[in-house]
């Protein structure tokens, strides 16, 4: 069945260096879909049909979903846990946390409710880091799959500086990735990650074994964690003493390619930075983790002049927000400490087709193209009164946008869907508040 989504309609272009041109804004549009794909975008006075049924969201603000290119799944019990830095948070909260996630009820129950928080947040597809027990990706992929949702997901491979019970071996973590990789990946619109937690969990044996992965399934992205944290960098050099920098150790085992998502990337070497780029390796950046943490500040402008493509992610739980919308807040304030500016039409595009070009998935999520996935969400730039008193002052959509990103939350997610399907019960557009 067709159906006809009217709102003020915002879609962005591939490239997105010019804020005047990155998108095309359409004030009385919709969006024509069918079958959860989007057939045409355009004025809804050329799309109207007297046949088609019809939702209005006017006056809200209707985009692609956003992409959330690095979260951890069994870490929903973790946001928000006091007083630590990286190896500390990690060993104090999260790997007994996650060791939870080898019982399938607990993981099945978490996998729901994670989902619900996704896209209650305006978030349509994720990249899932999920604990080390092959339960937890199960789980994910089952809940994902019921939703038609989609993820793209790995089981962390961790064989060691972890309690035993989230640790596998080299063998068992090559033996359970592939089984749900071949289980998974290309399923409906579930997509497998090989998952590398990061060096200093992995032996060389391991990453020797997830090396092997990589050249039998170049088709799979490959997510881990790169120069987070100075303490962290430390003890990883010094697990792998014959390594030139961190990015050396993942190198080495045949890792880097444009498949490959590096989170974080804050304390990177000329050398690192030279080779991302050649090998056309995927920073991304983590600004409510990096603060929470104390990680540092990534340097968006300097790897963009060098020719990296980023990612902007919420890394719950480290990060402290499902929000892609708080996300591009925080990561607006990290850039301002580093005299860079975010300029709104560049946030959004980077939270949706940005993050989309960043995980080689552009034609499918991120945009509204005839063609792509009707995975969407519709924003109130007027969701709480403080919001509303400052909307009475806003004009153009780039202030709208930079409202909704410095003072949106889930209040100001209007409706989802994800492939055609709304997520959300219907909310009432707000008393009196007119779009621009
Ligand atoms: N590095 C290795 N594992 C993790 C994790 O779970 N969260 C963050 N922020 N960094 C990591
Ligand atoms: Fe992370």
């Amino acid at each position: 069945m067709q159906q006809l989504i009217r709102g003020r309609v915002l879609g962005f272009h591939a490239d997105p260096s010019e804020t005047d041109d990155n998108h095309r804004y359409i004030e009385d549009g919709a969006i024509l879909i069918e079958d959860g794909r989007i057939l045409a975008v355009d004025e809804y006075t050329v799309l109207a049909r007297p046949d088609l049924a019809e939702i209005d969201h006017r006056p809200h603000l209707i985009m692609p979903g956003f992409i959330d290119p690095h979260i951890h799944f069994p870490q929903v019990q973790v946001i928000a846990s006091w007083g630590a830095q990286l190896l500390d948070w990690l060993n104090t909260y999260t790997f007994p946390e996650e060791a939870r996630f080898a019982d399938p009820d607990h993981a099945t129950r978490m996998a729901g409710l994670f989902l619900d928080q996704l896209t209650a947040h305006g978030t349509t597809t994720g990249v899932a880091f999920c604990s080390v027990h092959a339960t937890s990706a199960e789980a994910l992929f089952s809940a994902a799959e019921a939703r038609d949702m989609a993820m793209v997901a790995g089981k962390v491979m961790m064989d060691r500086n972890a309690p035993d019970s989230v640790l596998d071996t080299p063998q068992q973590g090559y033996d359970d990735s592939k089984r749900l990789l071949e289980k998974w990946h290309g399923r409906g619109r579930q997509r497998y990650a090989i998952t590398p937690r990061f060096a200093i969990t992995s032996t060389p044996g391991q990453m020797e074994a997830t090396g092997a992965l990589v050249r039998e399934h170049p088709d799979c992205h490959v997510q881990t964690h790169l120069s987070e944290n100075l303490e962290e960098i430390e003890f990883t050099l010094s697990l792998y003493p014959e390594a030139r920098d961190y990015l050396d150790i993942y190198e080495k085992y045949g890792l880097l390619s444009d498949k490959l998502l590096l989170g974080h990337s804050i304390h990177l070497r000329e050398r690192e930075i030279a080779r991302m780029a050649e090998t056309g390796s995927r920073a991304v950046f983590c600004p409510t983790s990096n603060l929470f943490l104390g990680s540092g500040l990534f340097d968006e402008a300097g790897l963009r002049a060098a020719g990296i493509v980023s990612g902007i992610a919420t890394d719950v739980g480290g990060g402290t927000s499902y929000s892609m919308l708080q996300t591009l807040n925080e990561g607006y304030k990290i850039l301002q400490l580093r005299g860079q500016k975010l300029h709104p039409l560049q946030a959004f595009h980077w939270a949706t087709r940005g993050n989309a070009l960043a995980l080689g998935m552009q034609d499918r999520i991120g945009t509204l193209e005839p063609g792509s996935d009707a995975d969407l969400v519709v924003l109130d730039a007027g969701a709480t009164d403080a919001m509303a008193l400052r909307m009475e002052r806003a004009e153009a959509l780039a202030e709208e946008l930079f409202i909704l990103q410095i003072m949106g939350d889930d209040r100001a997610i209007a409706q989802v869907y994800v492939a055609g399907n709304p997520r959300k019960p219907a909310a009432q557009p707000r008393n009196g508040r007119q779009g621009k």
